[in-house]
């Protein structure tokens, strides 16, 4: 439980629409006021975050809540939504996978060439949000991403499933595709020509971006929406200033 291994979480007890699960159980789907989001509101009745126990770094701070996100049973704690702007400012979000984090920052891999690749090439200021909701916490980092060098990519590459370093070069992520066929038909071309067992490299057009953070903000949801908001920010020093946020 999560109340027992101190990790916090989200407890609902307005509603059983507040809890997906409940909400699957119980909704019906002819009554819209069972689905209706302004009256879905989940309590949060955590311990704190308080300045004393936060980890001098934003990094060694990230290390722990991950490991509690992930103890706590979290599906996919390392799904992040990324956001990213275009050159006008204009901004877009998807969600990627978190596959290393440390002291140089968070690392995600993707295709160079898709939308959110031309925009990082273009502007690379990104934000990363870990929604954590079901233990009433979420971790959002903001800075500027870089590609990781080709060794990195490559090395990681070769730790994906065959099937998914197929998958990186049957699609041109972002752009169009006539049909699923399409997609079917190239994804086959590649089966036959590198079959189970066979090395596949990595496409030059897909690879890592590290996300160097000048923010990272830790939020802990609270009792009345009193919530927790501590703010790293990356000092002149070169060390890091914490402050707190209204809620
Ligand atoms: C749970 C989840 C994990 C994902 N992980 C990645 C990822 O690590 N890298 C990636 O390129 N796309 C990932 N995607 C797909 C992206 O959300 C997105 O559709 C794709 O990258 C194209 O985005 P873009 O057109 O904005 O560049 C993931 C999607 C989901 C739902």
């Amino acid at each position: 439980m999560l109340q027992d291994s101190g990790v916090p979480h989200a407890d609902d007890v307005d509603d059983a629409a507040a809890d997906p699960a409940d909400a699957t159980a119980t909704a019906d789907p002819t009554d819209p006021t069972t689905l209706d989001p302004a009256a879905m509101r989940a309590h949060y009745r955590d311990e704190g975050l308080s300045e004393s126990e936060l980890a001098p770094d934003p990094f060694a701070q990230f290390t722990l809540w991950f490991a509690q996100a992930t103890a706590s049973g979290l599906h996919e704690p390392n799904a992040m939504i990324c956001a990213t702007a275009d050159e006008r400012g204009r901004p877009s979000t998807r969600t990627v996978l978190l596959k290393r984090h440390d002291e140089r920052g968070f690392v995600f891999f993707t295709n160079y060439g898709s939308r959110k690749g031309r925009e990082i090439e273009a502007n690379p200021y990104v934000s990363l949000l870990f929604p954590w909701h079901g233990i009433a916490r979420q971790v959002i980092v903001s800075g500027t991403a870089e590609r990781t060098g080709r060794d990195e990519t490559a090395a990681y590459f070769r730790t994906r499933p065959h099937g998914s370093q197929l998958g990186a070069w049957a699609s041109e992520q972002s752009s169009r595709v006539a049909s699923r066929q399409e997609l079917d038909r190239m994804y086959a071309e590649l089966a036959a020509r590198y079959p189970e067992g066979e090395d596949v490299p990595a496409p030059a057009q897909w690879g890592g971006y590290r996300v160097r953070p000048e923010t990272v903000e830790f939020w802990q949801g609270r009792e009345n929406r009193l919530h927790d908001r501590l703010r790293y920010s990356r000092s002149e020093g070169g060390g890091w200033e914490i402050e707190r946020l209204c809620p």
